[in-house]
């Protein structure tokens, strides 16, 4: 072997291991969810930590597209590759974002829009799903711009709610959608044409606020889900001296956000005194107050608040689905939430006062302007 091969492999090598590296570092730059209109970006930039992180930043406001929608479009002299809906559906209706087995779905096919239409890069459960709803609601009120839903995301939601209204890109399968003009908000948008995609994870919810009445109204919980709320309330009840009770409905998140709250923010979870504190919020401002807790760890806050006489944890006991916890948190009058799309939406549907948790990063600051709503630690 000549000493330039064995240099040439040397490089080959540590080329494979630098991009390997780089590749466990910063998978979110290599997923399919590059846009064609990355080409503009230049390539000679140095990809250091910061250009990382902005190119993550950029692309994960761009359309995703499949990795082979991708290569068809970065091929040279590429051929008119006509996509439909279908090709960004399935793009974004990806494995992690899978509805039930069971759930099937015919959706009545429409014309072809003529003008552009609003979608979304669907991710996350309920919580988010609700939001992701809320946003595509609150921009095609703004624009004018027909609603569609992904259908994993439709299916998703009617897992926990009766039918939604806006129908799902099944309905405009094979009409061509054109990628490249494709925008990720309302402020720029320049022509009729271009569809809306809203980003992955991106919540309009400055947006929504607005629509929340008429919103909520799509939020019908399906009856089993309405069941197994006015069941738990009416057994609770039956062992309580009959009077007139203020229902605090309190969601305590724990097992994930935990994790998430120390890796992402250095940040700790809510404390049981922040729970006691907004406890006694509530009893200063109402009387005979009963709190019935729901949590993805209800062995926590039945060891943390078991022995009160005013506090309920209706799922240590018996297993409860999360769709029953949100309607049961909607079936109380207000709301005590740590963090999370999940108890925000809890409260939302509560529709009374809510109690949220202070922390390091004043989580849910953009809940703050929502009326009768407080920040507590
Ligand atoms: C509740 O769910 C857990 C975990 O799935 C299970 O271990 C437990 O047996 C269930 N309890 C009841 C009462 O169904
Ligand atoms: C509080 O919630 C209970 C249970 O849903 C309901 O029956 C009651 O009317 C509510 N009270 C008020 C003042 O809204």
């Amino acid at each position: 072997m000549s000493l330039r091969t064995v240099v040439c492999l040397n490089v080959i090598t540590l080329i494979c291991f630098l991009s390997t590296l780089l590749y466990i570092l910063f998978p979110n730059v290599f997923t399919p969810t590059l846009d064609v209109t990355l080409t503009g970006v230049n390539k000679n930039v140095v990809q250091t930590r910061e250009n990382i992180a902005r190119t993550v930043s950029t692309t994960a406001s761009k359309p995703p597209l499949s990795r082979k929608m991708k290569a068809d479009n970065s091929a040279k002299n590429q051929i008119n590759r006509h996509y439909t809906f279908r090709d960004f559906q399935k793009s974004v209706c990806v494995k992690r974002f899978k509805p039930a087995e069971n759930s099937v779905y015919h959706e009545e096919k429409k014309p072809c829009p003529t003008k552009g239409i609003v979608t979304i890069v669907p991710v996350g459960r309920t919580g988010n799903q609700m939001w992701e709803y809320s946003s595509i609601w609150s921009i095609a009120k703004n624009t004018g711009l027909q609603p569609y839903l992904p259908l994993c995301l439709k299916l998703k939601l009617e897992e926990v709610f009766e039918k939604m209204q806006f129908p799902s890109l099944e309905a405009i399968a094979d009409c061509p959608f054109n990628p490249n003009s494709a925008v990720d908000s309302s402020a720029k948008l320049s022509k009729t044409k271009q569809n809306i995609i809203i980003p992955r994870a991106k919540f309009y919810i400055d947006e929504s606020r607005p629509y929340l009445k008429e919103i909520v109204k799509e939020f019908r919980f399906k009856r089993e889900f309405v069941d197994y709320a006015q069941s738990t309330l009416r057994e609770l009840k039956s062992k309580l001296p009959p009077k007139h009770y203020t229902f605090i409905g309190v969601h305590v998140r724990r097992t994930d956000y935990v994790n998430y709250l120390k890796t992402s923010y250095h940040s700790k979870p809510a404390t049981s005194q922040y729970f006691q504190n907004a406890m006694n919020y509530f009893k200063k401002k109402f009387s005979n107050c009963i709190f019935i807790y729901v949590s993805d760890d209800p062995t926590w806050c039945f060891n943390q608040f078991g022995n009160l006489k005013d506090v309920f944890v209706p799922s240590y006991k018996t297993n409860s689905s999360a769709a029953d916890d949100l309607a049961l948190m909607a079936a109380c009058n207000h709301t005590i939430f740590d963090y999370g799309t999940f108890g925000e939406w809890g409260a939302i549907l509560a529709g009374g006062h809510a109690i949220f948790y202070n922390g390091k990063r004043n989580q849910p600051r953009r809940t703050q302007k929502f009326k009768n709503w407080i920040m507590m630690k």
